[in-house]
């Protein structure tokens, strides 16, 4: 006899979708007990079809409703299981510490910059790529001139539209001149003038402690009644503020470039620690920097009135700076990209160098 309870419990603990299909086989398939019911009541007489008729279709009908709720159930739990099993987490877990450091020169950049601002001095920039009247005839250094040659200049094998040979600029005074002309977008044309120019400086050199590339920052003051003692405060300011100490020495040396008059080479004093160089006191003398009064041709190649207009000029290497201040020895190691190299000397990306909080800590 077909029991239909017995059979509706086992379709409700059917556990897969496979159990479920042998069951309905067995019951509502061609040769399924309750299949077998149903072709029985054609050999009834009409009295007993009417008994068991209802009776058998209802066996039928409550078996069809189990399979189908079960066959549901089954396999939105089947979907649900697939749908946990092939998840997958897009997200990348957070470093232990924070990774990438600030390179010691955009460090040193930065921290020039906040000195410098600090005195009233405003950023200025200009081209990597210049033409040669910007990067020496305005200089003061005409085609025959022999300082020239010195710069060991990349050229480029095209002149521009204007005729001048292009060159990668050997230094950043060209930007004492397009800051005269007001050719620089952060500043109009004319005096007076307070600006300094960070930025790449290329010369075809190569050793230990030079790169082809290097970085230099140009300072140019342009006023009325500018002299030297107004050059040496700000130099001495500067360096006093940039390496953090009091005893900062600094000697005037006279010496030669063709964009000042007169010019003077800075040395600042040293003391030796553990065989080290380390910038404060006089035991011995490094120079730092290059600068002198702007020399008048250059002040008329800027635009402006030299009998009106004087000023001072200076320029140094950012890379010796950020060496000197931060004790490395090997200036190659600035451009190799090294990434022990960069943690070690890097310097963290939130800690930005500022007057009040200390323009140097260390990483
Ligand atoms: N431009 C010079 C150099 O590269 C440095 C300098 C700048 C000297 C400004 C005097 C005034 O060596």
């Amino acid at each position: 006899m077909v029991d239909i309870n017995q059979i509706i419990r086992a379709i409700d603990h059917a556990g897969t979708l496979d159990e479920l299909e042998s069951l309905r086989i067995r019951h509502l398939g061609k040769s399924g007990d309750i299949s077998a019911l149903m072709k029985q009541l054609g050999t009834m007489s009409p009295e007993d079809r009417k008994t068991f008729g209802p009776l058998f279709n209802g066996y039928q009908r409550q078996a069809n409703d189990a399979l189908a709720a079960r066959k549901a159930a089954l396999e939105s739990a089947a979907i649900e299981a697939r749908l946990a099993a092939e998840r997958i987490d897009l997200s990348l877990p957070a470093p232990e510490r924070p990774r990438g450091s600030v390179h010691p020169i955009s460090q040193v950049m930065d921290e020039l910059a906040e000195i410098f601002a600090d005195m009233g001095f405003a950023v200025a920039t200009g081209p990597e790529i210049e033409d040669d009247w910007h990067n020496f005839t305005a200089l003061n250094m005409p085609e025959s001139h022999p300082a020239r040659a010195m710069h060991d200049t990349f050229y480029f094998p095209d002149r521009n539209a204007q005729g001048r040979e292009m060159l990668l600029r050997t230094h950043t005074s060209p930007v004492q001149i397009r800051a005269m002309l007001g050719v620089t977008k952060e500043h109009p044309a004319g005096a007076p003038l307070r600006i300094i120019a960070p930025g790449r400086v290329y010369r075809s050199d190569s050793d230990a402690t030079h790169t082809p590339m290097f970085h230099q920052i140009e300072g140019l003051v342009i006023d009325r009644d500018i002299h030297l003692g107004h050059l040496k405060w700000t130099l001495e300011t500067f360096l006093k503020a940039f390496f953090e100490r009091e005893d900062i020495v600094l000697r005037l040396r006279p010496s030669y470039f063709p964009f000042t008059e007169p010019s003077v080479e800075v040395d600042v004093g040293y003391t030796l620690v553990n065989g080290k160089r380390v910038v404060g006191g006089a035991e011995g003398w490094m120079e730092v920097l290059g600068s002198g009064m702007v020399n008048r041709r250059v002040i008329a190649a800027g635009g402006l009135d030299p009998d009106e207009w004087q000023g001072f000029a200076f320029g140094t290497g950012v890379d010796r700076l950020a060496m000197l201040k931060y004790g490395m020895d090997d200036l190659r190691a600035f451009f190799d990209g090294d990434g022990r190299w960069l943690s070690h000397y890097g310097f963290a990306a939130l800690d930005m160098p500022t007057l009040s909080g200390g323009v140097g800590t260390a990483a």
